[in-house]
């Protein structure tokens, strides 16, 4: 794995160059953690029905702890400290006057669970009534669109469409909270190193919690079009809606906004099931368990995606165990600038004064201005990368080898993405040239015209069916 040194990353120039060494992966543990925080919600909006909300039978307890238990074993992978985490969290909201027993912590996390899978599911939280979650995050495809679409249709009508792909939703539980300067724990890496941006939820990485995030499709007018009111309608006449009750208080529907509430906070912990959302049950992670070998166009595909001279994803897309031995998250969740082409198809790309600039606006508002932070967005997992139909922010392309081209010929044959206007390449199009200096330059962002491509076709090839074995269910035969 490239560490320090040649993984120096120009980033954000003004900021000078900023490196990004080693993942920023690893906060599995934030997983469960919060999902005990979100107990802590559910406790405060029951708090009108006196006292715990849910009653846990024995028998539903036991059971509870048993998945919760093999939900922490596999957390534990990823995060040693999760079991300390865990039950330091179920302790704190046992103790006298938290109000819930640790039996009756997980039975709740089992019912917001459940709830949470119900609603994900469930069209009629929208607007219109026809768009579910589930509509853009297909369970099938990782959690990512089942059609091919750039970006998704919704709102009152079904026929609006924002800037954006939906990305997959496995494998959230790593992404750390959004920061500027990001410094990894010394477990990880190098504590010294400044990464740079790095985390946050979406593109942009705008929200750091899952409830924060579900608020944002629920509402916007091109997505689900919802409001609190209509959420609380829908959920007050759902089959779920007594389970609903169970969970999180009699009286939860007396408020449209603690309802609302109640809703992402379930979201966000249906969102962190672990045998759901990260399996790591991949061919590559059989075969860094060595319980499997890969093919010869496989391997070379690995060799390539590593070779700082050649692919250099690794540098971004993390592919070998964090020090303490956690797997791989295939990010490092950096924002970074890597020139997209503008995506014409968009209909917000018919005005051409509008650039999706990503950290600086216009979805995100906090960095507004911020010229060093225009351009980047965050660098996403590759995990099931094989099972998405539309890649980078604006689902521009619709195969893993014409990714992989724009990696291999973005600078040797610019023709070929951006542009050409009077026998001129307009190359990077989307991002107004004052932000030139945030674009990353890196192999194999390093070439200008003339030179030879960092990949050719045959190896283009064999990175693809690397690709291939980053996606979930493999079985070892035997
Ligand atoms: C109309 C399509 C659509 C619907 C419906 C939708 N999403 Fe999304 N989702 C997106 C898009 C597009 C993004 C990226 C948004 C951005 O970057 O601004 C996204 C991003 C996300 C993310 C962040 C992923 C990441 O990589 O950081 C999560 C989590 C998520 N959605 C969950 C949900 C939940 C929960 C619901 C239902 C309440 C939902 N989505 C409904 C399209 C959709
Ligand atoms: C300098 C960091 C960096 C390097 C090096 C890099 N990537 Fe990426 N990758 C990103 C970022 C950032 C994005 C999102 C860019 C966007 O949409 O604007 C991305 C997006 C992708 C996507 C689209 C995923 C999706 O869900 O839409 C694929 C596939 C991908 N990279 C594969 C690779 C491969 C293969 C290589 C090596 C040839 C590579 N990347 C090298 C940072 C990097």
């Amino acid at each position: 794995m490239r560490l320090g040194l040649t993984g120096i990353r120009k980033t954000v120039a003004p900021d000078a160059a900023l490196s990004r060494a080693r993942p920023a992966v690893n906060r599995g543990f934030r997983a469960i953690a919060f999902a005990f925080a979100g107990m802590a919600v559910s406790m405060s909006l029951a708090g009108c029905d006196a006292g715990a909300p849910a009653v846990a039978a024995d028998a539903g307890a036991s059971a509870a702890r048993a998945s919760v238990d093999s939900a922490a074993a596999v957390v534990r992978v990823a995060a040693h400290e999760v079991t300390h985490e865990v039950t330091q969290q179920a302790a704190h909201q046992a103790t006298p006057g938290g109000g819930q027993s640790r039996p009756q912590v997980y039975e709740s996390v089992r019912q917001m669970t459940a709830l949470g899978k119900q609603l994900f599911f469930d069209p009629s939280l929208s607007g219109s009534g026809k768009l579910a979650c589930a509509s853009c995050h297909s369970p099938d495809h990782a959690f990512s669109p089942a059609n091919s679409l750039s970006v998704q249709l919704g709102g009152g009508d079904m026929h609006r469409t924002g800037m954006r792909a939906a990305p997959t939703l496995k494998y959230l539980q790593s992404v750390p909270a959004f920061a500027e300067h990001y410094h990894e724990s010394d477990d990880e890496g190098d504590e010294s190193v400044d990464a740079g941006p790095t985390g946050g939820l979406t593109w942009d990485g705008r929200v750091d919690r899952g409830s924060d995030q579900a608020r944002i499709p629920l509402l916007s007018s091109f997505e689900m079009g919802s409001s609190p009111a209509t959420v609380t309608a829908a959920v007050k006449a759902a089959p779920y809606a007594g389970a609903f009750r169970a969970a999180f208080g009699e009286h939860i529907f007396d408020s449209d906004d603690a309802t609302f509430n109640a809703v992402l906070q379930a979201l966000e912990t249906f969102e962190q099931t672990p045998e759901v959302f990260y399996p790591y049950t991949s061919k590559y992670d059989a075969y860094l368990a060595g319980k499997t070998q890969l093919t010869k166009a496989e391997l070379h595909g690995l060799q390539l995606f590593n070779d700082e001279k050649k692919g250099n994803c690794a540098s971004c897309h993390i592919s070998q165990r964090t020090l303490d031995g956690a797997p791989p998250q295939f990010s490092d969740f950096g924002l970074i600038a890597i020139g997209v082409p503008r995506n014409r198809a968009l209909p917000v790309n018919r005005d051409p004064r509008f650039h999706d600039l990503g950290a600086c606006g216009p979805e995100r508002t906090d960095l507004k201005g911020r010229a060093e932070f225009c351009g980047i967005f965050r660098t996403p997992t590759l995990r099931n990368v094989a099972l998405k139909k539309s890649f980078f922010h604006n689902g521009i392309y619709h195969s893993l080898e014409q990714v992989l081209r724009f990696y291999a010929e973005r600078d040797t044959n610019p023709e070929k993405f951006y542009p050409v206007s009077k026998g001129k390449v307009q190359k990077f199009d989307d991002l107004p040239q004052r932000y030139w200096a945030n674009l990353n330059t890196e192999p194999p962002f390093d070439r200008k015209p003339g030179d030879k491509p960092a990949l050719n076709d045959a190896e283009i090839k064999d990175v693809v069916a690397f690709l291939n074995t980053l996606t979930d269910g493999y079985k070892t035969g035997n």
